[in-house]
């Protein structure tokens, strides 16, 4: 398939690009968490003319969330303590996937307390013919057991990766957490350990304070910072990321519009997530890889896949 057979698409410009082994008719997916189960989402987009969609944090068993408030407005951003509600593997499987269209690239994600959950959910999941890669979330920064743990902690970060990657040979992206001091580092150790990509960032630990009542907004004190105010930090772990592995990176953090995706593939990545800002645009995602083609056309390359690592960051 060509950029040109793409509708919406610019003439003459290939959208397509393959991340982590995993062939994506263009270069923009939704984020986990923001896009709910993908038909949440059917009334606003055609969700076969986006790269695909990476589906909620799955668990083995149904989980309920945090108690609300549980997400709040910030400037520039939105804070969410959600902690990884969701309808369980068995019924993502039997009841979610199937009232997809086809054509729908799916990319599950898996979130555990401890490497042999992972590894049991990453088994179940690739082993489905309508799941095109698994997303491990080593980087929630809301829940208290596991997740972020995994992602603050090359060691642990090592044995996770190890161990979902002996349970499965199918695309395996790792999810990063920002809320370390040196990304370089935790991105050698997911590809020394044979993650196929690496997918950052989760969102930013952080909290707000209701002033007049001298308490936390969100019930769980903490939260994660998503939106545009996380660009710029994002853009910098994508950026120092891309400088220490060869493993593909997807880039996501605050993007709104496809001026913001264009600035992750010239620092890297080959492809973006779109997160946030679903909420204020559900149809965003599709609108932002038209306007990738665009920008690629207008600035003369053939491939939206050309524009990865294209940063001319010399100085002066
Ligand atoms: C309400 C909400 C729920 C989220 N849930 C998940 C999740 O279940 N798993 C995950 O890996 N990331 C989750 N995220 C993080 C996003 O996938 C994304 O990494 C982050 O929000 C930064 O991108 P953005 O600024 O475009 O939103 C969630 C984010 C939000 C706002």
């Amino acid at each position: 398939m060509s950029g040109a057979e793409t509708p919406g698409g610019a003439a003459g410009v290939d959208e397509r690009v393959v991340l982590a082994g995993i062939p994506l008719r263009n270069a923009v997916l939704t984020a986990s968490g923001t896009f709910g189960y993908g038909t949440e989402f059917a009334p606003f987009l055609d969700l076969t003319q986006i790269g695909g969609f990476v589906a909620k944090s799955l668990t083995l068993e149904p989980r309920f969330g945090n108690p609300p408030p549980r997400i709040a407005e910030t400037p520039a951003g939105m804070l969410n303590a959600i902690s990884i509600e969701n309808v369980g593997v068995r019924a993502f499987l039997e009841e979610k996937l199937p009232a997809l269209p086809e054509g729908v690239v799916v990319i599950a994600s898996a979130f555990g307390t401890a490497p042999e959950v992972y590894a049991e959910l990453v088994a179940r999941v690739s082993a489905h013919p309508r799941i095109a890669g698994v997303e491990i979330n080593a980087s929630c920064p809301h829940v208290k057991a596991g997740g972020i743990e995994f992602g603050q902690d090359p060691k642990l970060l090592a044995e996770l990766v190890r161990t979902v990657r002996a349970a499965t040979q199918g695309p395996l992206l790792v999810k990063l957490s920002p809320n370390v001091t040196r990304i370089a580092d935790m991105a050698r150790v997911c590809e020394a350990e044979g993650a196929d990509g690496i997918t950052l960032i989760n969102a930013v630990q952080a909290m707000e304070v209701d002033v007049e009542r001298r308490r936390p907004v969100l019930s769980n004190i903490l939260g994660g910072l998503s939106g545009p105010a996380i660009r710029p930090i994002a853009l910098r772990m994508v950026w120092q990321a891309a400088q220490a592995v060869k493993i593909p990176i997807c880039g996501v953090g605050g993007i709104t519009d496809a001026s913001d995706a264009v600035k992750f593939l010239l620092c890297g990545a080959t492809a973006v997530q779109v997160g946030t800002t679903n909420y204020l645009d559900p149809g965003a995602a599709a609108a932002i890889a038209r306007g990738i083609a665009d920008y690629a056309q207008r600035h003369g390359f053939a491939r939206v896949a050309d524009l990865t690592g294209a940063l001319d960051a010399r100085r002066g």
